[in-house]
């Protein structure tokens, strides 16, 4: 079952002198299985969009149903929908206060009520899928980990609830280029092995273009574009909303108007094509 958000509306401090409105009429459907980039200048409502999915921020005004639950009911079953939405919030790994790596994977898992047994097993399967091995980190307090490695540990904490929607708050932010590939691939591997649907905010237009299959453009508190990764970056002059264009775009933008028309959004992919359309072979 999709996410459809209708008609949100968000205020912070409504009714004071600081009331300030963050969202203004966001509708947006995201289906099963999708990668979906949600991009943007700071501070036009990203952040707040999401803690939405999960009801970080309870829902005022507006509809949302995610998957079953509805936000809009009497009662909302908010145990059952945080562990539905994993949100992995910006710089996570703040959030990291138990004694051990181990117990602070554990902590969703426990808070779901599952059993010892089915946690332990929880708790390992998801340090192996962020690539940490639990027996050289297990034990030891996520202060002693790397940036890299703490950021790892806090996502392993969130998929360890095996949420069927992960949403991700700039989830490479701070890291340098070798730990945001580790995330990418990461989230490459979740989606094509557990079939999640997945959200990340990024402001990062060249992580954007290379990974998420659909972007929505947040401006002003409002999606101002949602559309497919490549018809976005050649269609909306994303400039004009402080926006940067990804390099591979750009490129093809130019050869495109020599009538080069070159396929594919990754660096490896954009080159080799290059170097086909120069009659070479491919690399
Ligand atoms: N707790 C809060 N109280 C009052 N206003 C807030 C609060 N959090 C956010 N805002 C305001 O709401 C608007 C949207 O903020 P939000 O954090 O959703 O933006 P964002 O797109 O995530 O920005 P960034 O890219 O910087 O993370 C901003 O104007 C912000 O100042
Ligand atoms: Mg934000």
């Amino acid at each position: 079952m999709p996410i459809v958000v209708k008609n949100l509306n968000y205020t912070y401090n409504p009714k004071t002198p600081f009331a300030k409105q963050a969202l203004a009429d966001v509708n947006l459907t995201v289906n099963d299985g999708e990668f979906i980039g949600i991009i943007g200048h700071t501070g036009s409502g990203k952040s707040t969009f999401v803690q939405h999915l999960n009801g970080l921020i309870k829902l005022t005004d507006g509809e949302i149903i995610v998957n079953d639950i509805n936000l809009n009911d009497k009662k909302v079953d908010y145990l059952k929908l945080r562990s539905l939405v994993g949100m992995v919030f910006q710089y996570p790994e703040y959030q990291l206060f138990a004694d051990t790596v181990k117990a602070d994977v554990a902590f969703g898992p426990k808070n779901m009520k599952l059993p010892a047994e089915e946690i332990n097993s929880r708790v390992s399967e998801a340090l192996k899928l962020v690539g940490l091995n639990e027996e050289e980190i297990g034990e030891k307090s996520p202060f002693d980990l790397s940036g890299g490695e703490r950021r790892r540990a806090a996502i392993a904490g969130v998929l360890a609830m095996k949420p069927k929607i992960l949403v991700l708050d700039e989830p490479t932010a701070g890291l340098d280029p070798m730990g945001k590939r580790e995330i990418l691939q990461l989230m490459a591997k979740i989606r094509a092995e557990q079939n999640a649907t997945i959200i990340m905010i990024s402001h990062d237009m060249n992580e954007i273009y290379e990974n998420v299959d659909r972007v929505a453009v947040f401006v002003n508190g409002t999606i101002k574009h949602d559309m497919p990764t490549e018809e976005l970056f050649q269609k909306v002059k994303i400039e004009e909303y402080g926006l940067e264009m990804p390099a591979m775009a750009v490129i093809k933008k130019k050869l495109s108007k020599i009538g080069v028309d070159i396929n594919g959004r990754t660096v490896t992919e954009v080159f080799s094509e290059i170097v086909k359309a120069k009659g070479g072979k491919n690399v």
